[in-house]
């Protein structure tokens, strides 16, 4: 099936010289430690030149940074918005139960006809975000921020979706190639009191962007999944499973704390389950927002 590639693309399976460069490139930088992956911002609302530059150092070659600040300092979710605007996330995806200004408050809560169990406090198994959104509207970027933490657990674990790509092609190209077909991940349509509120929808895991990044849709989710029934795919998923089990699997596992969040270009991401406590303040609140953009490569000077 025809797959679209840009020219040049070290995505293309057939574009061996740009995939070695693309690759060695990758691998001279790898991620450092969480102290490494963290930029401290004085004033989260208005950040500075400085604080945006090695953000986006962080995000152009891992795909996410860690960001602190005082918690005083990040003052009501306009201010992460304004955070998310100064590296390039602009235009939201505003989900069913968004606050009014787009932005998430992940916590527990009751709900009202289907329950979403990032709204629980239940473990949410590897995925990216917006898996399934329609092609047109996928998620290339994303921002966390930890108002507070639960009592016990909730950890975060990361792992940047390009080197799960790498370490894929180094083992065998042909789950790739399963993963870019259109067809190769399909999720049923969503429908809550007899009422579609969202359609089929089958697409790729591997997908390259306009820009020439390299997208994934993925979900480790059992249930209200489809993936295409071939030995390549079937091949690729066990691969990916095994990888999030392999403990030497560059990936990373931290509990975020208040004033803690994460930016990130969609990487691969999972929340362990966690116990709120009794007390306003030992109940976790996190709050989310996605984007259709993708955090930029380079910061402009707007001081
Ligand atoms: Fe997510």
């Amino acid at each position: 099936m025809q797959i679209n590639i840009p020219a040049g693309s070290p995505f293309d399976l057939q574009n061996d010289a740009a995939w070695q460069a693309w690759r060695a490139e990758k691998l001279a930088s790898p991620p450092g430690s969480i102290d490494e992956m963290r930029v401290h911002l004085a004033d989260p609302c208005h950040p500075s030149t400085q604080e945006l530059d090695k953000l986006t150092a962080l995000t152009r070659r891992h795909n996410w940074a860690l960001f602190a600040t005082d918690p005083a300092a990040m003052t009501d979710e306009n201010c992460l918005k304004q955070l998310c605007e100064s590296i390039g996330l602009v235009h939201l995806d505003r989900n069913l139960r968004a606050d009014d200004t787009g932005i998430s408050s992940i916590q527990v809560r009751q709900q009202q006809g289907t329950a979403y169990i990032p709204y629980t406090d239940r473990q949410l198994s590897w995925h990216t975000d917006g898996y399934y959104n329609e092609s047109g509207k996928q998620i290339h970027g994303w921002a966390l921020y930890c108002v507070r933490q639960a009592a016990g657990g909730g950890e975060s674990r990361l792992m940047d979706h390009e080197m799960l790509y790498l370490m894929m092609r180094d083992e065998d190209p042909a789950m790739i190639s399963a993963l870019m077909q259109p067809d190769a991940m399909t999720i049923p349509a969503n429908r809550e009191d007899g009422d579609e509120i969202r359609p089929d929808h089958s697409g790729p895991v591997f997908s390259v962007a306009p820009s020439g990044h390299l997208h994934m849709r993925y979900s480790a989710r059992k249930r209200n999944i489809i993936w295409k029934d071939d030995a390549a795919t079937r091949k690729a998923r066990d691969f990916i499973t095994a990888l999030f089990r392999d403990d030497s699997a560059p990936m990373y596992t931290y509990r975020l704390e208040p004033g803690e969040g994460v930016v990130s270009n969609n990487i691969l991401h999972r929340r362990n389950a966690f116990t709120d406590g009794d007390t306003p303040d030992k109940k976790r609140l996190v709050w989310r927002a996605r984007f259709h953009d993708r955090i930029v490569s380079n910061t402009i000077a707007t001081e």
